[in-house]
């Protein structure tokens, strides 16, 4: 596997490139199109803290600086980085923008609502970690926006491969030139930029998939993918060339670090369920209305039956049945977590 100075270097090389795309993408349709998509993703506050990571030349950093997020950019290549600082810049958008591995990130716990990454996590070395770091990166009901394709496949998969041939032959013989500027069809260039990559380590793999199975691993919630985002954010040359390989989007939010069930089925409901629930909310803070504390640490709700069934209710804490909540033992659980709050508000 390549170390990361290696992958920094090859996308130190491609930085020329990159920021001729953006740029034309700042000048376009896909400015609406990404800030429409992205926004509806959160529950949209102007000054959300948003984290780019490998932010290259700053695309998303300067729409979602535009669009009222507070924006820190990372990226490990440093040819990414100076033409990245150049369009912050050129686009007058404040964003912090450090040199730093997605791998090892120098931020404290809890610190984003939003952490973003496109056409970034087809090149990473440890899946796990990164993910878990944003994970880890983002408050209490923070989102996790991933989006790319299944590039590595167009080069390790031989039906696949083809297919990209006939798909670039065909974008030079229409548009007179492929996404990166080449004029002429030659089987040379072709290879060399569809790369042979058996030897990657997602050969074979199909995404996203892959990274809902890591997603769910390293504790992300509400994962939900959708496969191909590209038809209103492609124009149709980029749909020739690359749409064997569309871009998906993978969203997934950092739950709360605790979650309270009460049951409300049959007899728990009979026996003053609802009580209960409000009793807890209320001795947690939460207002009338939701169902997570302001920090979003602790979620409170209704559950299906938790196969007890005893009186008066029972109650889940971060999956312990409690029978009882007038027992010692569930009482103080929440008593616990209620001064917990009081401490970190
Ligand atoms: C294909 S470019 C995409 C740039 C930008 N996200 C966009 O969509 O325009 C991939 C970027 O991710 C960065 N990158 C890849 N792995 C990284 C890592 N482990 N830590 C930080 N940056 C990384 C690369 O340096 C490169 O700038
Ligand atoms: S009805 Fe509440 S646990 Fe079964």
């Amino acid at each position: 596997m390549k170390s990361q100075a290696q992958i920094n270097a090859q996308w130190s090389g491609s930085a020329r490139i990159y920021d001729d795309i953006i740029q034309d993408e700042l000048a376009s349709f896909r400015v609406e199109g990404w800030t429409k998509l992205i926004r509806a993703q959160v529950d949209f506050k102007p000054g959300m803290k948003c984290l780019d990571t490998g932010c290259g030349p700053g695309f998303f950093s300067v729409i979602l600086s535009k669009a009222g997020f507070d924006v820190t950019a990372i990226d490990g290549a440093e040819k990414m980085r100076e033409k990245a600082d150049k369009n912050f810049k050129k686009y007058d958008v404040d964003v912090e923008l450090f040199d730093m591995d997605a791998h090892y990130l120098a931020f404290e716990d809890d610190t984003f609502d939003l952490v973003v990454s496109r056409n970034v996590t087809h090149a990473l070395r440890d899946y796990r970690r990164v993910y878990s770091e944003w994970r880890r990166v983002l408050k209490p009901g923070g989102v996790l926006l991933i989006f790319d394709a299944n590039w590595h496949l167009a080069w390790s998969d031989p039906d696949m491969r083809e297919e990209s041939r006939k798909r670039y032959k065909e974008c030079i013989d229409k548009y007179g030139s492929d996404y990166n500027g080449n004029t002429f069809y030659d089987d040379d260039i072709f290879d060399k930029i569809h790369k042979d990559v058996e030897e990657h380590q997602l050969a074979g793999i199909t995404r996203p998939d892959f990274d809902f199975g890591v997603m769910k691993g390293v504790g992300f919630d509400e994962i939900s993918i959708d496969r191909d985002i590209t038809k209103e954010l492609w124009d149709d040359k980029e749909k020739l060339i690359f749409g064997n390989t569309p871009m998906f989007m993978i969203r997934g939010v950092k739950g709360p670090e605790h979650l309270i069930e009460v049951c409300m089925a049959g007899c728990c409901k009979r026996n003053g369920a609802e009580k209960i629930l409000k009793a807890i909310k209320n001795k947690l803070g939460i207002e009338p209305g939701k169902n997570t504390t302001a920090d979003g640490n602790i979620k409170a709700v209704e559950s299906g039956c938790l196969w007890l069934c005893k009186q008066p209710a029972v109650i889940s804490v971060d999956g312990k049945l409690y029978t009882d909540m007038n027992q010692e033992t569930a009482v103080d659980v929440v008593e616990g977590l209620a001064a917990h709050q009081q401490n970190t508000q």
